[in-house]
């Protein structure tokens, strides 16, 4: 019985290590800080719906954990979506296009919706995605 636990043990570590192996070679990870919220003046751009805006404030970006910069575009009179320009797959910086209302990424062509979801791989899971609350003349974004 020991015996039969401890194979099944080691059949389910080389599993479990054969996913984790997985995991690392073909995904970026997702390491933002959670709990965190910041209050922002609303930029001009965020206005008026199809508005976008980028986040580069290494201070704010710090306190989310955030590794490249956070999108805000302004989905409707009474939305704002805000994701990570990180692309999940090995974490290249994805550019927005206001043309095609996509983002691409440089590094190996993955594509995703305004709202961050794939559309075409190399990436296989979303871009993350923080809350936003439209406040009035201020957005909240939290993680
Ligand atoms: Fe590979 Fe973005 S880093 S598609």
């Amino acid at each position: 019985m020991a015996e039969r636990t401890r194979r099944q043990f080691l059949k389910e570590a080389v599993v479990l290590g054969g996913s984790a192996l997985l995991v690392v070679g073909c995904s970026e990870s997702l390491d933002v800080t959670q709990g965190v919220s910041v209050e922002l003046l609303l930029p001009e751009a965020l206005r008026a719906p199809g508005g976008h805006y980028e986040i580069t404030d290494p201070s704010i970006l710090a306190q989310f954990g955030e590794r490249r910069t956070i999108f805000l575009y302004r989905s409707s009179e009474s939305s704002v979506i805000a994701v990570s320009t990180r692309c999940t797959h090995q974490g290249c910086r994805v550019v927005f296009s206001s043309m095609s209302q996509e983002f691409s990424c440089p590094c190996h062509g993955a594509r995703f919706q305004a709202n961050g979801k794939v559309i075409r791989g190399s990436a296989k899971r979303d871009l993350f995605r923080y809350r936003a609350t439209l406040l009035g003349d201020t957005v909240r974004i939290e993680s």
